[in-house]
């Protein structure tokens, strides 16, 4: 066997037990990025198709360029998966261990080189296990497509990982309170390190003020650059508050907030993503 195939092998052992960790404990399969599938095509031989498996002599030997988990991993797969299951078994707040349904860890790539943080699990998420999955969710998808992203290349995650409890028939949801965010922010925090985005932007007041422990108001903070630890963070308003306030103007504030993202992260910017939401303002 070449030594491609060999340090394949190993790599997927390695992998394995970690996907399917991943894949248990977020309740969806694990992503892999289109680089990585094309990567596995090309060492697979063409019966995996059909029968699903691969005898290890099997493998291609083809020229295999490095592996994702292999050269791109530097372990954070691995403290990923530990800091996963710490945060799926935290007791912290028993308020919240007795009225959630689980945990909402965080979604997407652990290689993320943008991270968006909002507040905290809704019912929807509480329900399913990621975040922005509901309606505020659906236009968080939307922004991130208009800005040439998909969910599985960033990550999203809250600075509160349970749903903040409710009084007892009330629905809806309510603001996490400074003493739930303070307690939970070390998970957000070791996640944030393992991750290492090279930007943060933090969807709405809640968001900013959980990640930098102070209360803020957005007329002082939304569309300017601040930082968290080192990592430039971009305050904008919460996907909710757009719902809320559906004009153009409003749209184009988080939308000119997100091109100084693109700008910092070095993304290419069209014409067209430039003018959006311009038309009546
Ligand atoms: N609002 C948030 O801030 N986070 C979610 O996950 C969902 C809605």
């Amino acid at each position: 066997m070449s030594s491609n195939a060999e340090e394949f092998q190993t790599a997927l052992k390695t992998a394995l037990p970690i996907l399917q960790g991943m894949k248990k404990n977020l309740r969806r399969a694990p992503k892999a990025t289109q680089a990585s599938l094309q990567r596995l095509q090309a060492i697979l031989p063409a019966s995996f198709e059909s029968t699903g498996k691969v005898a290890p002599a099997a493998l291609k030997s083809v020229a295999v360029a490095p592996l994702v988990l292999t050269s791109e991993d530097d372990g954070r797969l691995a403290k990923l998966e530990i800091l996963n299951r710490k945060i799926l078994d935290c007791t912290h707040c028993a308020h919240l261990v007795s009225s959630r349904t689980q945990v909402v860890f965080g979604v997407g790539n652990p290689f993320a080189e943008l991270l968006f943080v909002g507040e905290a699990p809704g019912e929807e998420e509480d329900l399913q296990g990621e975040p922005f999955i509901g309606k505020a969710g659906q236009l968080l998808t939307k922004i991130i497509s208009a800005m040439e992203y998909t969910r599985e290349e960033i990550f999203i995650a809250n600075v509160l990982k349970c749903r903040p409890d409710m009084p007892v028939g009330e629905s809806g949801n309510r603001k996490p309170k400074p003493a739930e965010m303070a307690t939970c922010l070390p998970w957000l925090k070791q996640q944030i390190e393992l991750i290492k985005p090279k930007v943060i932007v933090a969807l709405g007041l809640t968001a900013v003020e959980g990640l930098l422990g102070e209360p803020q108001t957005m007329r002082d903070v939304r569309g300017k650059w601040l930082d968290y630890n080192g990592v430039p963070l971009m305050p904008t308003y919460h996907p909710a508050y757009l719902l809320r306030n559906q004009t153009l103007a409003e749209k184009r504030k988080v939308w000119e907030d997100m091109l100084l993202v693109l700008e910092k992260l070095g993304r290419p910017i069209s014409g067209k993503q430039r003018s959006y939401f311009l038309e009546k303002v």
